[in-house]
Parts: C-alpha cells; sequence; structure tokens
C-alpha cells in the first residue's frame, strides 16, 4: 500500500481485520463503512454470482452493476435477468458510447479484434474500460471477483489495495478462492450461473472473443484464444 493512500477511509489494522474475514462478513463490513460509495462491477461469471449472492440475499448497501459491450452471450441477458427476478432488485447496466462504437466499426470493421492485438485493446477500451470508469464516477471502493488462482497478472494481487490511478480502494474478496470454493458455494446456495460453463466455457467474456476449453488447458486460454498475449482486457491492467 502506497504512503499516500487515504488511510483515515481503511487503516492498516482495518485491513489486516477484514483480510481475515470471511468473504460474506467483509462484504457487509466494507458496505458499512464507506456506505454510498461501494461498487461493485458483475460479469455474471461464476465468481461474480457468488458476491452478487452475498451482498443481495444480504441487501448489503453495494451499488451492482454490469458493462454490456454489446457482444455478449444471449446467456448473459437471460442470467442478468433471472438475478433480478430472483433477488428482487437491480443490477445497473452500462453501455458503450454509441458514437465510439459506430466510429470504430465504421472506420475499422464489425469484427476488427480479430485482425491485430491493437484493435483488440481498442475495442476493449471502448466497450469496456470507457463504461468502467463512467460506473466507477464518485465510488471510493471497488469490488470485484478476481482470484490469484486466474492467471500471472493476478497472482500478486492483494484482497484490499489502493488504485493510484483510479484513486479508489480495489476490494477483491474472493482472491484467496480456489475455482473448487466457487463451485461449493454455488452448489450449497444454489446459486445461479451461466449453462455455459458447464459446456467448457470457463472465463467467459464477449462472445466472439471466447471459445470452450478442453481438459487441461489454462481456464483463460479460451479468452481472445487467437492472440498469443497476456488475456487482459485493460478492466485490471493496462
Ligand atoms: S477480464 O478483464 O478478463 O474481462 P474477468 O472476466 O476475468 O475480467 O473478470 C474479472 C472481474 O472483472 C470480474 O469479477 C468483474 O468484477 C470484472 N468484469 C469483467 N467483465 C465485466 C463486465 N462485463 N461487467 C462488469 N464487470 C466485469
Ligand atoms: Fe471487443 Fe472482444 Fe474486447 Fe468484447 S472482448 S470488448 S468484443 S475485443
Amino acid at each position: 500500500m502506497p504512503a499516500t493512500y487515504p488511510y483515515f477511509m481503511l487503516s492498516q489494522e482495518d485491513i489486516l481485520y477484514i483480510e481475515n474475514l470471511p468473504a460474506e462478513d467483509s462484504l457487509r463490513l466494507i458496505s458499512e463503512k464507506f456506505s454510498e460509495g461501494a461498487v461493485f462491477s458483475t460479469s455474471l461469471g461464476q465468481e461474480d454470482q457468488v458476491i452478487t449472492d452475498m451482498i443481495f440475499r444480504n441487501q448489503l448497501h453495494i451499488k451492482v452493476f454490469t458493462l454490456d459491450t454489446g457482444r455478449l452471450f444471449y446467456e448473459h441477458y437471460e442470467l442478468l435477468s433471472q438475478n433480478n427476478a430472483r433477488y428482487k432488485t437491480k443490477t445497473e447496466v452500462y453501455f458503450p458510447d454509441a458514437q465510439d462504437v459506430e466510429k470504430y466499426v465504421n472506420e475499422k470493421g464489425i469484427n476488427a479484434f480479430f485482425h491485430s492485438v491493437e484493435n483488440r485493446k481498442e475495442c476493449c477500451y471502448i466497450r469496456k474500460v470507457k463504461p468502467l470508469n463512467r460506473a466507477l464516477e464518485g465510488a471510493k471502493i471497488w469490488i470485484t471477483g478476481l482470484r490469484s488462482e486466474q492467471s500471472e497478472n493476478r497472482e500478486n494481487m492483494k484482497m484490499i489495495e489502493w488504485d493510484t490511478e483510479k484513486k479508489l480502494f480495489k476490494f477483491n474478496p474472493l482472491i484467496h478462492w480456489t475455482y473448487q470454493d466457487v463451485l461449493d458455494y454455488i452448489k450449497t446456495n444454489n446459486v445461479q450461473d451461466l449453462p455455459l460453463h458447464k459446456k467448457g466455457f470457463i472465463s467467459v467474456g464477449c462472445k466472439p472473443c471466447t471459445r470452450a476449453i478442453t481438459e487441461g488447458e489454462n481456464p483463460r486460454a479460451g479468452r481472445w484464444f487467437w492472440e498469443e498475449s497476456q488475456k487482459e482486457c485493460g478492466l485490471h491492467s493496462k
């Protein structure tokens, strides 16, 4: 944690205490400490369904939002609407700027992300990163479903970090969970998840940029599967 982080919001003692709580209790404490400023971004993936369940079942004061890139699977929309019905509450949906998308598509092509890493990153920037920044306006703490097991880039992430660029805390309550922990929670609590997971899609993003994985493959191998690069879209890295 950098020396300049706003420790009056969360002291080192608070952080240590929260990091040792069960995830559900840590979310409750964060929602109480930050009141209006706590937000959670859900991709509707399995980790995020776990956190969504913890937030909505306990009626925690945390804004839940998703980024609709316009290129998601039909199953994402089904699950979003099932969530809203089950928990009798609404996940806020953020869309990309229409002019950004029109310019990109008309100048580069509807599927230009397949042609170069640069094009792909630009598409992710327009459809995910920019709307994310809008969704995070005014937030003091951003909750995500990141787990350290997911990738090399995520291995060294902490449960609570200060994001110097966005100027907010990032809170990853499941950072130390294994995939089995996630599956166990889903089963025990009868949480709904994307039917795609049973078809080999483990990490799921936009439809054209995700494929099912085969046994033994890294769970993120199905993301931007035609690229050799580091498999990140810019939400959590440059
Ligand atoms: S990504 O960077 O590769 O797309 P990943 O799918 O692993 O991310 O999800 C990691 C976390 O990023 C999720 O737990 C969620 O907090 C956030 N996230 C990813 N995609 C979205 C989305 N479409 N809407 C909201 N949050 C998202
Ligand atoms: Fe565009 Fe693919 Fe990134 Fe989705 S994952 S925003 S379609 S490049």
